[in-house]
């Protein structure tokens, strides 16, 4: 049967059974109205998706990251930017780097922080997520950082919820993950400088059920990057993804040559609606990145995962432990990235409530 139900817009809650008891959405909600997550000044309010962001805003979001990763281990303990702020880590699926970093995150900047447990709440007890976030808004939160299976619910609870609440998607659906695809940029930036315009960036593997994938293109797009190309197998390219300015490759050996970055992906296997591949062994023979192909790329090529990564599916352990891997230097940059969309979006809370 297959996992993805898809819609293009989220269920009307007052309409719809609640969101627990309903099928898996799967699809992109669409190109959001700037004002959707930017305040009337161009301030970040949300941070749901990196499409139709300004190239300034994201080399604002990289440059406050870089203040943050500088800062020595005490000072960031100390950051008191959330300090009174109240952000609740609302994640329906699992998650290990994205809700630690979150976490380390929220408490660097003096957050009180609340990992609500979805799965003894009371949405598993038919609960609507409105009714959800209608309590734990009353309860006096500042921020939600949202992580969920169908694509859109991090849009949904913006618009819903109260106007003084920031929402930072965490993930939803293989729509978008935009601060995991901005860490991503913020450690390409720290090894291969700030102009990304001469830099041909490889990203391989399931590229259609990828909300890393998605956001990445966004980011690099709008960094104006040299050069993206999609590699895997047909069936795990997205239909009509050349629009995004992307070529794509089914032959990884070709798709590698000459490249500066590469960024693998976990096969996506629980959004998958059938058998796409024929076999884990078949899809690592042909796209499994080994040091023979890495070698096809440049010399001083990096290595990127999101996480978690597969050994010996999309990835083999000399690449994924060897001198040219960044990975680890991925997961260290979440917490300074999540600081610094963390302290953005309540500081431009704080300056509306001034003006009005
Ligand atoms: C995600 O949440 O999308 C991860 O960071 C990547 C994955 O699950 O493969």
């Amino acid at each position: 049967m297959s996992k993805n139900n898809s819609t293009d817009s989220f269920p009307d809650e007052r309409t719809e059974p609640p969101l627990a008891q309903q099928p898996v959405k799967d699809s992109s909600p669409g190109p959001l109205p700037s004002s959707m997550q930017l305040t009337s000044d161009g301030k970040l309010k949300h941070f749901l998706t990196i499409e139709g962001l300004p190239p300034l805003l994201l080399e604002e979001i990289l440059d406050r990251a870089e203040q943050f990763v500088s800062l020595p281990n005490k000072a960031k303990v100390q950051a008191p930017l959330l300090r009174g702020k109240t952000v609740m880590n609302l994640f329906f699926e699992n998650s290990t780097r994205t809700r630690t970093t979150f976490e380390l995150a929220a408490k660097r900047l003096s957050a009180d922080l609340v990992n609500l447990d979805i799965r003894n709440s009371a949405t598993t007890k038919g609960e609507s997520l409105l009714d959800t976030i209608r309590n734990l808004e009353a309860m006096g939160c500042d921020m939600f950082v949202v992580r969920h299976s169908s694509s859109s619910a991090a849009h949904f609870i913006a618009r819903y919820c109260a106007p003084h609440i920031s929402v930072i998607n965490a993930g939803d659906g293989r729509h978008a993950h935009p601060t995991q695809a901005m860490l991503d940029m913020l450690t390409i930036r720290q090894f291969k400088g700030r102009d990304f315009t001469p830099l041909k960036v490889a990203i391989i593997g399931d590229i259609k059920h990828s909300r890393v994938a998605r956001s990445q293109i966004h980011a690099l797009t709008t960094l104006c990057a040299g050069e993206i190309r999609l590699i895997g197998p047909q069936t795990l390219m997205p239909e009509g993804i050349e629009k995004m300015g992307v070529t794509s490759y089914t032959n990884i050996e070709k798709g590698l040559d000459d490249i500066d970055v590469i960024i693998t992906l976990r096969l996506q296997h629980e959004r998958m609606d059938s058998a796409m591949l024929p076999s884990i062994r078949e899809f690592y023979a042909r796209y499994g990145l080994t040091q023979e192909r890495l070698e096809l790329a440049k010399e001083d090529a990096i290595v990127m995962h999101p996480g978690p990564a597969n050994r010996g599916v999309e990835i083999d352990s000399r690449v994924a432990d060897g001198p040219q891997s960044v990975i680890l230097q991925q997961v260290t940059n979440g917490i300074a990235v999540r600081m610094a969309v963390m302290s953005m979006v309540m500081s431009s809370q704080a300056a509306t409530r001034v003006e009005s």
